[in-house]
Protein backbone atom coordinates (compact mmCIF):
# COMPACT_ATOMS: atom_id res chain seq x y z
CA UNK A 1 0.00 0.00 0.00
CA UNK A 2 1.43 3.37 -1.11
CA UNK A 3 0.26 6.94 0.83
CA UNK A 4 -2.22 7.58 -2.16
CA UNK A 5 -4.14 4.30 -0.63
CA UNK A 6 -4.27 5.17 2.85
CA UNK A 7 -7.94 5.27 3.78
CA UNK A 8 -7.31 6.77 6.97
CA UNK A 9 -5.06 8.05 9.23
CA UNK A 10 -4.29 4.94 10.61
CA UNK A 11 -3.42 3.20 7.70
CA UNK A 12 -1.15 6.32 7.27
CA UNK A 13 0.24 5.10 10.79
CA UNK A 14 1.00 1.87 10.05
CA UNK A 15 2.88 2.74 6.47
CA UNK A 16 5.14 5.40 8.66
CA UNK A 17 5.93 2.07 11.31
CA UNK A 18 7.08 0.58 8.20
CA UNK A 19 9.47 2.84 7.00
CA UNK A 20 11.12 4.39 10.32
CA UNK A 21 12.67 2.77 12.71
CA UNK A 22 11.19 1.85 15.59
CA UNK A 23 13.15 4.61 17.91
CA UNK A 24 11.87 7.42 15.31
CA UNK A 25 8.46 5.81 15.02
CA UNK A 26 8.36 5.94 18.82
CA UNK A 27 9.59 9.55 19.09
CA UNK A 28 6.37 10.36 17.04
CA UNK A 29 4.00 7.94 18.23
CA UNK A 30 4.32 7.92 22.09
CA UNK A 31 3.21 9.38 25.16
CA UNK A 32 4.79 10.12 28.28
CA UNK A 33 4.94 7.61 31.69
CA UNK A 34 1.81 5.16 31.16
CA UNK A 35 0.58 7.34 28.21
CA UNK A 36 -2.90 7.43 29.97
CA UNK A 37 -3.21 10.71 28.42
CA UNK A 38 -2.09 9.60 24.95
CA UNK A 39 -4.45 6.98 24.98
CA UNK A 40 -7.09 9.49 26.48
CA UNK A 41 -6.67 12.09 24.23
CA UNK A 42 -8.33 10.14 21.39
CA UNK A 43 -10.78 7.66 23.62
CA UNK A 44 -12.29 10.76 24.78
CA UNK A 45 -13.28 12.00 21.47
CA UNK A 46 -14.99 8.44 20.69
CA UNK A 47 -16.73 8.85 23.84
CA UNK A 48 -18.68 11.40 22.58
CA UNK A 49 -21.50 11.04 19.69
CA UNK A 50 -22.86 13.17 17.13
CA UNK A 51 -26.46 13.93 16.59
CA UNK A 52 -27.63 14.49 12.63
CA UNK A 53 -30.53 16.86 11.61
CA UNK A 54 -32.33 14.95 8.81
CA UNK A 55 -33.61 16.70 5.13
CA UNK A 56 -31.61 19.82 5.40
CA UNK A 57 -29.62 20.70 1.90
CA UNK A 58 -26.56 19.89 2.20
CA UNK A 59 -25.25 20.56 -1.72
CA UNK A 60 -22.74 23.17 -0.28
CA UNK A 61 -20.97 22.53 2.63
CA UNK A 62 -18.03 25.57 3.82
CA UNK A 63 -15.47 24.58 6.23
CA UNK A 64 -13.85 27.93 6.28
CA UNK A 65 -12.93 29.17 9.62
CA UNK A 66 -11.04 32.31 10.73
CA UNK A 67 -8.12 31.78 13.56
CA UNK A 68 -5.40 34.01 14.53
CA UNK A 69 -6.55 36.88 12.15
CA UNK A 70 -6.13 34.13 9.53
CA UNK A 71 -8.90 33.45 6.90
CA UNK A 72 -8.31 29.52 6.54
CA UNK A 73 -10.62 27.19 4.03
CA UNK A 74 -10.00 24.19 6.47
CA UNK A 75 -10.74 24.21 10.31
CA UNK A 76 -7.29 22.53 11.25
CA UNK A 77 -4.10 23.49 11.24
CA UNK A 78 -0.77 21.75 11.15
CA UNK A 79 0.59 21.80 14.94
CA UNK A 80 4.02 22.53 15.47
CA UNK A 81 6.25 19.43 15.50
CA UNK A 82 9.91 19.38 16.04
CA UNK A 83 12.83 18.14 13.97
CA UNK A 84 11.32 16.54 10.67
CA UNK A 85 13.99 15.58 8.34
CA UNK A 86 14.39 12.92 11.14
CA UNK A 87 10.91 11.37 9.98
CA UNK A 88 11.54 12.87 6.02
CA UNK A 89 15.47 13.05 6.23
CA UNK A 90 15.21 14.23 2.62
CA UNK A 91 12.93 17.59 2.91
CA UNK A 92 11.38 17.87 6.77
CA UNK A 93 9.88 20.59 7.00
CA UNK A 94 9.68 21.65 3.47
CA UNK A 95 7.50 18.83 2.36
CA UNK A 96 4.98 19.89 5.09
CA UNK A 97 4.75 22.49 3.76
CA UNK A 98 4.70 22.54 0.49
CA UNK A 99 1.62 20.10 1.06
CA UNK A 100 0.00 22.57 3.32
CA UNK A 101 0.54 25.08 0.40
CA UNK A 102 -0.81 22.86 -1.88
CA UNK A 103 -4.16 22.87 0.49
CA UNK A 104 -3.92 26.56 2.03
CA UNK A 105 -3.50 24.91 4.74
CA UNK A 106 -2.14 27.30 8.09
CA UNK A 107 1.36 25.98 9.20
CA UNK A 108 2.82 25.92 12.67
CA UNK A 109 6.85 25.87 12.00
CA UNK A 110 8.17 24.79 15.48
CA UNK A 111 11.52 26.40 17.16
CA UNK A 112 13.10 23.33 16.27
CA UNK A 113 12.52 22.53 12.81
CA UNK A 114 15.07 21.39 11.08
CA UNK A 115 14.48 23.79 8.14
CA UNK A 116 15.20 27.43 8.81
CA UNK A 117 12.26 29.28 8.99
CA UNK A 118 12.85 31.19 5.44
CA UNK A 119 13.26 28.36 3.67
CA UNK A 120 9.63 27.43 4.96
CA UNK A 121 8.50 30.37 4.31
CA UNK A 122 9.25 30.26 0.56
CA UNK A 123 7.75 27.01 0.08
CA UNK A 124 4.81 27.79 1.87
CA UNK A 125 3.95 31.61 1.20
CA UNK A 126 0.46 31.06 2.73
CA UNK A 127 -0.82 31.48 6.18
CA UNK A 128 1.40 30.51 9.18
CA UNK A 129 2.98 30.77 12.23
CA UNK A 130 5.82 30.59 14.39
CA UNK A 131 5.65 28.50 17.79
CA UNK A 132 8.08 29.79 20.30
CA UNK A 133 10.07 27.83 22.91
CA UNK A 134 12.48 29.94 24.80
CA UNK A 135 16.33 28.65 25.39
CA UNK A 136 18.36 29.15 28.68
CA UNK A 137 20.30 30.87 26.17
CA UNK A 138 18.71 33.94 25.24
CA UNK A 139 21.53 34.65 22.71
CA UNK A 140 20.37 32.22 20.43
CA UNK A 141 16.75 33.16 20.29
CA UNK A 142 17.99 36.63 19.10
CA UNK A 143 16.71 38.43 16.10
CA UNK A 144 14.64 35.22 15.51
CA UNK A 145 10.61 37.06 16.38
CA UNK A 146 12.23 40.33 13.60
CA UNK A 147 13.33 37.22 11.00
CA UNK A 148 9.53 35.46 11.72
CA UNK A 149 8.19 38.67 11.06
CA UNK A 150 10.00 39.20 7.50
CA UNK A 151 9.47 36.00 6.45
CA UNK A 152 5.81 36.20 6.33
CA UNK A 153 4.80 34.62 9.65
CA UNK A 154 2.06 36.56 11.22
CA UNK A 155 1.13 34.57 14.50
CA UNK A 156 3.53 33.48 17.21
CA UNK A 157 2.68 31.11 19.66
CA UNK A 158 4.30 30.16 23.09
CA UNK A 159 4.54 26.84 23.93
CA UNK A 160 3.85 26.44 27.53
CA UNK A 161 3.50 22.69 28.61
CA UNK A 162 6.96 22.40 28.43
CA UNK A 163 9.30 23.63 31.46
CA UNK A 164 11.49 20.51 31.17
CA UNK A 165 10.71 17.60 28.78
CA UNK A 166 8.05 15.03 29.68
CA UNK A 167 8.95 10.74 30.79
CA UNK A 168 8.51 9.09 27.45
CA UNK A 169 10.26 5.95 28.43
CA UNK A 170 9.97 4.34 24.85
CA UNK A 171 13.40 6.92 23.75
CA UNK A 172 15.62 6.26 26.44
CA UNK A 173 14.29 2.11 25.94
CA UNK A 174 14.78 2.34 22.36
CA UNK A 175 18.51 4.22 23.11
CA UNK A 176 16.91 7.28 21.11
CA UNK A 177 17.91 11.06 21.62
CA UNK A 178 17.69 14.22 19.19
CA UNK A 179 19.73 14.14 17.07
CA UNK A 180 19.96 10.51 16.78
CA UNK A 181 23.40 8.96 18.58
CA UNK A 182 24.88 5.98 16.99
CA UNK A 183 25.06 2.93 19.65
CA UNK A 184 24.43 -0.19 20.25
CA UNK A 185 20.70 -0.17 20.79
CA UNK A 186 20.49 2.19 17.94
CA UNK A 187 22.21 0.91 15.18
CA UNK A 188 20.20 -2.70 15.15
CA UNK A 189 16.86 -0.71 14.78
CA UNK A 190 18.41 1.30 12.01
CA UNK A 191 19.75 -1.96 10.36
CA UNK A 192 16.21 -3.01 9.66
CA UNK A 193 15.24 0.15 7.87
CA UNK A 194 18.04 0.64 4.93
CA UNK A 195 15.96 2.82 2.51
CA UNK A 196 15.63 5.37 5.53
CA UNK A 197 18.90 5.11 7.00
CA UNK A 198 20.67 5.70 3.09
CA UNK A 199 18.28 8.95 3.32
CA UNK A 200 19.50 9.83 6.77
CA UNK A 201 22.89 9.59 5.69
CA UNK A 202 22.40 11.87 2.69
CA UNK A 203 20.65 14.16 4.43
CA UNK A 204 23.28 14.99 7.09
CA UNK A 205 22.44 15.29 10.94
CA UNK A 206 18.46 16.95 11.78
CA UNK A 207 19.81 19.70 13.59
CA UNK A 208 18.06 22.77 14.67
CA UNK A 209 18.51 25.00 11.65
CA UNK A 210 17.59 28.42 12.81
CA UNK A 211 20.38 28.62 15.01
CA UNK A 212 23.01 26.40 13.13
CA UNK A 213 25.29 28.73 12.25
CA UNK A 214 28.88 28.38 12.95
CA UNK A 215 28.92 31.19 15.88
CA UNK A 216 26.34 29.74 18.10
CA UNK A 217 26.69 25.71 17.05
CA UNK A 218 28.80 24.85 20.02
CA UNK A 219 26.02 27.05 22.32
CA UNK A 220 23.36 24.82 20.44
CA UNK A 221 24.92 21.59 21.40
CA UNK A 222 25.59 23.01 25.35
CA UNK A 223 21.47 23.76 25.31
CA UNK A 224 21.13 19.94 24.01
CA UNK A 225 17.41 20.72 23.79
CA UNK A 226 17.13 22.03 27.42
CA UNK A 227 14.62 25.31 27.75
CA UNK A 228 14.43 27.41 30.35
CA UNK A 229 12.38 26.09 33.19
CA UNK A 230 12.49 29.62 35.02
CA UNK A 231 9.96 31.35 32.12
CA UNK A 232 6.75 32.83 33.72
CA UNK A 233 4.03 34.80 32.84
CA UNK A 234 6.45 37.86 33.19
CA UNK A 235 8.07 36.47 30.00
CA UNK A 236 4.58 36.49 28.15
CA UNK A 237 3.97 40.14 28.97
CA UNK A 238 7.24 40.53 27.56
CA UNK A 239 6.75 38.98 24.30
CA UNK A 240 2.94 41.11 23.90
CA UNK A 241 5.32 44.00 23.66
CA UNK A 242 7.57 42.35 21.14
CA UNK A 243 5.16 40.92 19.16
CA UNK A 244 2.52 43.38 17.26
CA UNK A 245 0.62 40.84 15.45
CA UNK A 246 -1.58 37.88 16.84
CA UNK A 247 0.14 35.99 19.67
CA UNK A 248 -1.35 32.19 21.06
CA UNK A 249 -0.25 30.53 24.23
CA UNK A 250 0.14 26.84 23.50
CA UNK A 251 -0.27 24.00 26.30
CA UNK A 252 -3.02 25.46 28.77
CA UNK A 253 -5.47 23.11 30.86
CA UNK A 254 -7.42 25.56 32.96
CA UNK A 255 -10.22 28.07 32.96
CA UNK A 256 -8.14 30.07 35.65
CA UNK A 257 -4.73 30.07 33.36
CA UNK A 258 -6.74 31.03 29.97
CA UNK A 259 -8.48 33.97 31.89
CA UNK A 260 -4.99 35.31 32.91
CA UNK A 261 -3.40 34.73 29.29
CA UNK A 262 -6.22 36.67 27.81
CA UNK A 263 -4.80 39.60 30.88
CA UNK A 264 -1.62 39.47 29.42
CA UNK A 265 -3.32 40.24 26.28
CA UNK A 266 -3.05 37.10 24.33
CA UNK A 267 -5.22 36.86 20.83
CA UNK A 268 -5.54 32.47 20.99
CA UNK A 269 -5.60 30.23 23.86
CA UNK A 270 -4.51 26.56 22.39
CA UNK A 271 -5.38 23.94 24.39
CA UNK A 272 -3.56 21.29 24.36
CA UNK A 273 -0.91 18.69 26.57
CA UNK A 274 1.10 18.31 23.65
CA UNK A 275 -0.25 14.95 22.40
CA UNK A 276 0.23 13.39 26.05
CA UNK A 277 3.93 13.76 25.87
CA UNK A 278 4.25 16.24 28.88
CA UNK A 279 2.18 15.66 32.13
CA UNK A 280 0.31 11.94 32.05
CA UNK A 281 -2.48 11.41 33.80
CA UNK A 282 -4.12 15.00 33.02
CA UNK A 283 -6.95 15.15 31.14
CA UNK A 284 -7.75 14.60 27.83
CA UNK A 285 -7.79 18.27 25.64
CA UNK A 286 -11.94 17.67 24.65
CA UNK A 287 -12.30 17.37 28.40
CA UNK A 288 -10.90 20.88 29.25
CA UNK A 289 -12.50 23.18 26.02
CA UNK A 290 -15.95 23.19 27.73
CA UNK A 291 -15.06 25.16 30.90
CA UNK A 292 -12.11 27.03 29.13
CA UNK A 293 -14.55 28.47 26.46
CA UNK A 294 -16.99 29.51 29.06
CA UNK A 295 -14.19 31.28 31.14
CA UNK A 296 -13.25 33.26 27.84
CA UNK A 297 -16.53 33.87 26.94
CA UNK A 298 -15.53 34.93 23.12
CA UNK A 299 -12.83 36.79 24.21
CA UNK A 300 -10.12 35.28 22.34
CA UNK A 301 -9.76 32.48 19.28
CA UNK A 302 -9.70 29.16 20.51
CA UNK A 303 -7.47 26.22 19.06
CA UNK A 304 -8.05 22.35 20.40
CA UNK A 305 -5.26 19.90 19.47
CA UNK A 306 -4.59 16.48 20.80
CA UNK A 307 -5.79 12.93 19.88
CA UNK A 308 -7.70 14.23 16.33
CA UNK A 309 -7.61 11.26 13.96
CA UNK A 310 -10.85 11.85 12.28
CA UNK A 311 -13.16 13.88 10.94
CA UNK A 312 -15.47 13.70 13.01
CA UNK A 313 -13.09 14.48 16.30
CA UNK A 314 -13.15 17.94 14.40
CA UNK A 315 -16.18 18.55 14.29
CA UNK A 316 -16.79 17.57 17.82
CA UNK A 317 -14.01 20.20 18.93
CA UNK A 318 -15.69 22.88 16.68
CA UNK A 319 -18.96 21.98 18.42
CA UNK A 320 -17.62 22.30 21.64
CA UNK A 321 -16.13 25.91 21.19
CA UNK A 322 -12.90 25.82 19.31
CA UNK A 323 -12.45 28.13 16.14
CA UNK A 324 -10.07 25.63 14.56
CA UNK A 325 -8.22 22.26 15.87
CA UNK A 326 -4.81 21.18 15.35
CA UNK A 327 -2.83 17.87 14.41
CA UNK A 328 0.19 16.76 14.88
CA UNK A 329 0.62 12.90 14.53
CA UNK A 330 -1.89 12.68 11.97
CA UNK A 331 0.08 14.52 8.95
CA UNK A 332 3.64 13.35 10.55
CA UNK A 333 2.34 9.59 9.67
CA UNK A 334 2.00 10.67 6.58
CA UNK A 335 5.37 12.78 6.19
CA UNK A 336 6.91 9.80 7.48
CA UNK A 337 5.29 7.50 4.85
CA UNK A 338 5.35 9.48 1.92
CA UNK A 339 7.07 13.08 2.16
CA UNK A 340 4.68 15.78 0.69
CA UNK A 341 2.77 13.32 -1.01
CA UNK A 342 1.88 11.89 2.86
CA UNK A 343 1.60 15.20 4.27
CA UNK A 344 -1.20 15.95 1.22
CA UNK A 345 -3.09 12.69 1.91
CA UNK A 346 -3.13 13.80 5.71
CA UNK A 347 -4.94 16.54 4.86
CA UNK A 348 -7.14 15.24 2.20
CA UNK A 349 -8.28 12.21 4.44
CA UNK A 350 -8.95 15.16 7.30
CA UNK A 351 -10.68 17.51 4.87
CA UNK A 352 -12.96 14.77 2.90
CA UNK A 353 -13.86 12.89 6.36
CA UNK A 354 -14.69 16.33 7.79
CA UNK A 355 -16.74 17.59 4.89
CA UNK A 356 -19.00 13.73 5.06
CA UNK A 357 -18.91 14.45 8.68
CA UNK A 358 -21.25 17.84 8.30
CA UNK A 359 -23.04 16.63 5.31
CA UNK A 360 -24.30 13.79 7.44
CA UNK A 361 -24.92 16.04 10.10
CA UNK A 362 -27.29 18.19 7.85
CA UNK A 363 -24.70 21.52 9.08
CA UNK A 364 -23.15 23.04 6.58
CA UNK A 365 -20.47 25.72 8.04
CA UNK A 366 -19.15 25.64 11.29
CA UNK A 367 -21.19 28.63 12.79
CA UNK A 368 -24.29 26.05 12.64
CA UNK A 369 -22.46 23.51 14.80
CA UNK A 370 -23.37 23.90 18.53
CA UNK A 371 -22.81 21.86 21.76
CA UNK A 372 -26.04 20.45 21.17
CA UNK A 373 -24.55 18.48 18.54
CA UNK A 374 -22.36 16.57 20.66
CA UNK A 375 -23.83 13.88 23.25
CA UNK A 376 -22.06 12.74 26.04
C1 LIG B 1 5.14 17.74 19.08
N1 LIG B 1 4.57 18.89 19.65
C2 LIG B 1 5.28 20.06 19.66
N2 LIG B 1 4.71 21.21 20.13
C3 LIG B 1 5.36 22.38 20.08
O1 LIG B 1 4.82 23.40 20.50
N3 LIG B 1 6.64 22.43 19.58
C4 LIG B 1 7.29 21.34 19.12
O2 LIG B 1 8.43 21.43 18.66
C5 LIG B 1 6.60 20.10 19.18
N4 LIG B 1 7.21 18.95 18.77
C6 LIG B 1 6.48 17.79 18.65
C7 LIG B 1 7.07 16.66 18.08
C8 LIG B 1 6.32 15.51 17.89
C9 LIG B 1 6.96 14.31 17.25
C10 LIG B 1 4.96 15.47 18.29
C11 LIG B 1 4.11 14.24 18.09
C12 LIG B 1 4.39 16.57 18.90
C13 LIG B 1 3.14 18.87 20.09
C14 LIG B 1 2.20 19.22 18.92
O3 LIG B 1 2.31 20.57 18.56
C15 LIG B 1 0.73 18.96 19.27
O4 LIG B 1 0.41 19.64 20.46
C16 LIG B 1 0.39 17.46 19.43
O5 LIG B 1 1.07 16.70 18.45
C17 LIG B 1 -1.12 17.26 19.29
O6 LIG B 1 -1.48 15.94 19.49
P1 LIG B 1 -1.68 14.87 18.29
O7 LIG B 1 -2.44 15.57 17.19
O8 LIG B 1 -0.31 14.47 17.86
O9 LIG B 1 -2.42 13.78 18.95
C1 LIG C 1 8.48 17.09 21.68
C2 LIG C 1 9.06 18.45 21.81
C3 LIG C 1 10.42 18.68 21.49
O1 LIG C 1 7.31 16.95 21.99
O2 LIG C 1 8.17 19.45 21.54
O3 LIG C 1 9.21 16.12 21.35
Amino acid sequence: MGVSNALNINDLRMLAQKRLPRMVFDYIDGGADDEHTLRNNTQRFRDRELLWNVLVNVSEIDLSTRVMGLDLPLPFILAPTAAQRLFHPHLGELATARAANRHGVAYGVSTLATQTLEDIAEAHPGPKIFQLYVWKNRALLEGILERAKAAGYTGLVLTVDLPVMGNRERDPRNGFSVPVQLNTKTIPQALTRPGYLIDLMRGGPAVPANFNTADNKDALDRENGRFDPSISWEYLTWLRDQWDGPLGIKGLSRPDDARRALDAGVDTIWISNHGGRQLDTCPATIDTLGPIADAINGQADIILDGGIRRGTDIIKALALGANAVAVGRAYLYGLAAGGEAGVSRAIEILSAETRRGMELMGRRSLKELSAEDVVG
